[in-house]
């Protein structure tokens, strides 16, 4: 039994410590830390991406993400009793970022319902802050969204000017449950 609750419950096995200690370290920004150009290719090769980017946490790369997707005054959907990024994480993204979240109800199965998300979206006008961007999550509360939903997702919110953005802090767990990659329509 491997409990996923978190990543501070997991324990590294001891290949995963003697790896570790074994890797090449360098400077980042001198662009010689072998390890962690490696593991920026792997993951981009992997999830089809241009690039990968290391984060030390999950909370920095969310807010760093989805900070690039916005301006002040710009709003995020995201789902209201399960998202790592409107439930936890500090509320950085209206603090830090400055833009306001939009919580939505999630289904008993994680997703966001996409009429909801739909009816959510602003019109654009001086009145009200500009709706940028869907933030979704997978897994989601233990859920795995399923790739169809995560695709449909992404079709209307490119459809409506949307940008997508993914907290896959298990996203390669839901790939290996659903046996589907589901980041590919999300993440770009
Ligand atoms: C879905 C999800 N996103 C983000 C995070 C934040 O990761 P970190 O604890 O590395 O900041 C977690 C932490 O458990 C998480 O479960």
């Amino acid at each position: 039994m491997i409990d996923l609750r978190s990543d501070t419950v997991t324990r590294p096995t001891a290949p995963m410590l003697a790896a570790m200690s074994a890797a090449e370290v360098g400077d980042d920004v001198l662009g010689d830390d072998l390890t962690v150009l490696r593991l920026q290719a792997t993951l981009a090769e992997r999830t089809g991406k241009e690039a990968g980017l290391f984060f030390p946490s999950g909370t920095q790369s969310n807010l760093a993400a989805l900070m690039a997707h916005w301006a002040r005054g710009d709003e995020y959907i995201v789902g209201r009793q399960l998202a790592h990024t409107y439930k936890y994480e500090g509320g950085g993204a209206a603090v830090l970022g400055s833009i306001q979240p939009q919580p939505l109800e999630n289904a008993v199965d994680g997703s966001i319902p996409l009429e909801k998300i739909a009816a959510a979206i602003k019109p654009i006008g001086d009145h009200f802050a500009r709706t940028r961007l869907l933030a979704l999550e997978n897994t989601i509360g233990g859920k795995v969204l399923p790739a169809h939903y995560v695709a449909d997702a992404t079709q209307l919110a490119r459809e409506r000017g949307l940008a997508i953005h993914l907290d896959g802090a298990r996203v390669f767990n839901a790939a290996v449950a659903s046996g589907e990659p589901c980041w590919s329509a999300a993440a770009r």
